[in-house]
């Protein structure tokens, strides 16, 4: 969700006005996401790195955070979406932790949509994370090191049990992932928007997705060998 200080600085606006407007972006695409049906929408909100700010812009986002957690409460748990967060969100302060685990708890049983914020998030964070249990199991003797492969792996991703990842938008016309989902990137769909995020709304969205659809997405294969598996499985 990149672009939100360009945004306000183009307005002659502080930063943070960016990152309110960006919240406004966040409540748009997600009300989207669950009308269309998508079954998984994840939010880059907060990098590992996005602490090193200025600690009034942090305390900004923070507050920002919190906000959208209370208001989107009810709208949250009336659409039958869950929410979930990745990433290191122990450090987060107790005002966002809080209503941040409410709602996870509040919505753990929703079925519609999995919404789920990235919250000092980063990606090689996540795999040091998944190596370090995979190597706690192992010294405990309870994992073979010869049997670790990618499925033992995604086990211990902060990503478990959400689907695959089939696409990945970045705005504000930079192109860079910024240690966002390395590993779950491996065969994504990526799209650059070259907009500012605070600009991208449901329209912007939904041009994005029609994108998508157009796709081929051969993970190795040659495109005869995906049409003779298209027919094979009309046939069936
Ligand atoms: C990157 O833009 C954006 C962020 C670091 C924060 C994203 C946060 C929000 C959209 C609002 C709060 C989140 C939720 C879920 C309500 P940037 O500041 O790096 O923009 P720039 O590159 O133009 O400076």
């Amino acid at each position: 969700m990149d672009g939100n200080g360009r945004w306000a600085e183009l307005r002659g606006q502080p930063r943070l006005e960016g990152h309110r407007e960006g919240s406004a972006s966040v409540r748009e695409v997600a009300r989207t996401a669950r009308r269309v049906g998508l079954s998984a929408l994840t939010l880059y909100a907060f990098s590992s790195q996005n602490w090193a700010r200025p600690s009034e812009e942090v305390a900004g986002l923070m507050h920002l955070l919190r906000e959208y957690l209370e208001s989107e409460y009810s709208e949250i748990l009336d659409n039958g979406i869950r929410l979930n967060a990745i990433g290191e969100v122990d450090k987060l302060p107790r005002y966002v932790r809080d209503p941040l685990e409410r709602l996870r708890a509040d919505s753990a049983h929703n079925q519609g949509m999995v919404l789920t914020l990235a919250l000092s998030y980063g990606g090689r964070e996540e795999l040091v994370h998944a190596a370090q249990q995979l190597a706690r199991a192992a010294a405990r003797g309870e994992l073979d090191p010869e049997r670790i492969g990618e499925k033992e792996l995604e086990a211990h991703l902060w990503t478990q049990g959400l689907p695959p990842l089939d696409l990945v938008v970045r705005t504000s016309g930079e192109f860079r992932v910024s240690n966002f989902l390395l590993w779950q990137m491996a065969y994504a769909e990526l799209y650059f928007a070259d907009m500012l995020w605070p600009d991208f709304r449901a329209e912007a969205f939904l041009r994005c997705l029609a994108h998508y659809q157009q796709r081929e997405r051969r993970f190795g294969l040659t495109s005869a060998q995906l049409q003779r598996e298209e027919t094979q499985r009309a046939k069936a």
